[in-house]
């Protein structure tokens, strides 16, 4: 199925998959654009990921239907956790249904599950290019993620109402941020906010440590602290029963709740007065940064281009300043877990 057609005009097809973010619509409409103008490409886009592409349902798209679309959160195609790989002959019809309406290239926009399935399709021969997009930012080989910059904005401006309030009572108020596997969000908002203490996955937590510097904090005078959480940290072996999370068809744990565990074990450790604030799906909604309009815009164009140089199994990628190419199987051998020398070198000067 891979064949280059340089300025050729195709067919191309676009799909979004997994969890939303705002910057997914501002990507559809610059494939779109790019296609449509540069190339006088056909754009089809399948609804609600691959789900869209095994069931054959697709919509056209051309500049008219993206109008308006640049600063709407959410994905005007839909978006579903569907792994074809996981439903029976899922494969077989998803490369049937581009055979049938004759689909060049197949861009698709997703974080680590999406774009392991495309990694997997584009081995069986399937003409895939990937946008990696995730407020979690948590897609190697990429410096940002499409959502990440948005999802980390809404996070300090809701850290920052919570101080005000925190200082009137000379409370510890805990907040949950999105973050399955990484801390990327919980570590930016914190910094970003003035958190005391910042609790990531990458580092498992003992609230015993916590506690005690929560309390030489407040015997030192200080009247509020911010402790940010990511739903996806882990106490130290030993130190904290949490109860089981369900799974979902990517392998992916449903999280959420943390928070309410650290803030009512810390106020028993502390005697201090806890208050839990969960942002979850919050920092997912909404308009985009102009970030990321911007990161979505780019990826988009990249990505058209890349589809007509033949460059398949490849997904566009921010470094420094530049968009660049990386393999599919680059971007999805590992997650990009927080930098430790950020931890070491920002965090422990700055959360204090
Ligand atoms: O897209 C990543 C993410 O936002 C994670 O941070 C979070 O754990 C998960 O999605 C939530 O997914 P859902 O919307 O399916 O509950």
């Amino acid at each position: 199925m891979h064949e280059t057609k340089g300025s050729e005009a195709m067919r191309v097809a676009v799909l979004t998959g997994g969890g939303d973010c705002p910057g997914l619509n501002a990507a559809i409409r610059a494939v779109v654009r790019k296609s449509t103008v540069a190339y006088s490409d056909d754009v089809i886009g399948f609804r609600n990921g691959w789900h869209g592409v095994i069931e054959d349902d697709a919509i056209p798209l051309d500049v008219a239907r993206c109008r308006g679309i640049l600063p709407r959160g959410g994905t005007i195609l839909g978006t579903s956790r569907v792994n074809p790989f996981k439903v029976p002959g899922g494969v077989e019809r998803s490369i049937a249904t581009l055979e049938r309406r004759g689909v060049d290239a197949v861009v698709a926009i997703g974080g680590e599950g999406t774009l392991s399935v495309s990694r997997q399709l584009a081995e069986a021969g399937v003409p895939v290019v990937g946008i990696p997009k995730t407020i979690d930012n948590d897609v190697n080989c990429t410096d940002y993620t499409i959502g990440f910059d948005t999802a980390v904005q809404i996070a300090v401006e809701a850290i920052d109402r919570l101080h005000t309030t925190a200082e009137s009572h000379d409370r510890v108020m805990v907040c949950e941020v999105m973050g399955r596997h990484v801390g990327w969000i919980a570590l930016y908002s914190g910094l970003a906010a003035g958190a005391a203490v910042v609790i990531v996955p990458e580092e498992p937590f003992d609230l015993a440590l916590v506690a005690g510097h929560l309390a030489r904090r407040h015997e030192k005078g200080r009247f509020a602290s911010i402790v940010v959480v990511a739903e996806g940290a882990k106490p130290k072996e030993g130190t904290l029963d949490l109860p089981p999370a369900e799974i979902d068809q990517f392998d992916h744990e449903r999280l959420g709740g943390i928070g309410s565990i650290v803030a009512r074990e810390l106020e028993d450790l502390t005697r201090l007065e806890c208050r839990v604030t969960i942002l979850g799906h919050v920092l997912r909604g909404g308009t985009p940064s102009a970030f990321d309009r911007v990161l979505a815009t780019r990826f988009g164009i990249a990505a058209v281009d890349a589809a007509h140089d033949g460059a398949f199994g490849h997904m566009v990628a921010l470094k420094g300043a530049k968009i660049e190419r990386v393999t599919l199987a680059a971007a999805t051998a590992e997650l990009k877990r927080l930098d430790r020398s950020l931890v070491e070198d920002v965090a422990r000067v700055f959360l204090e």
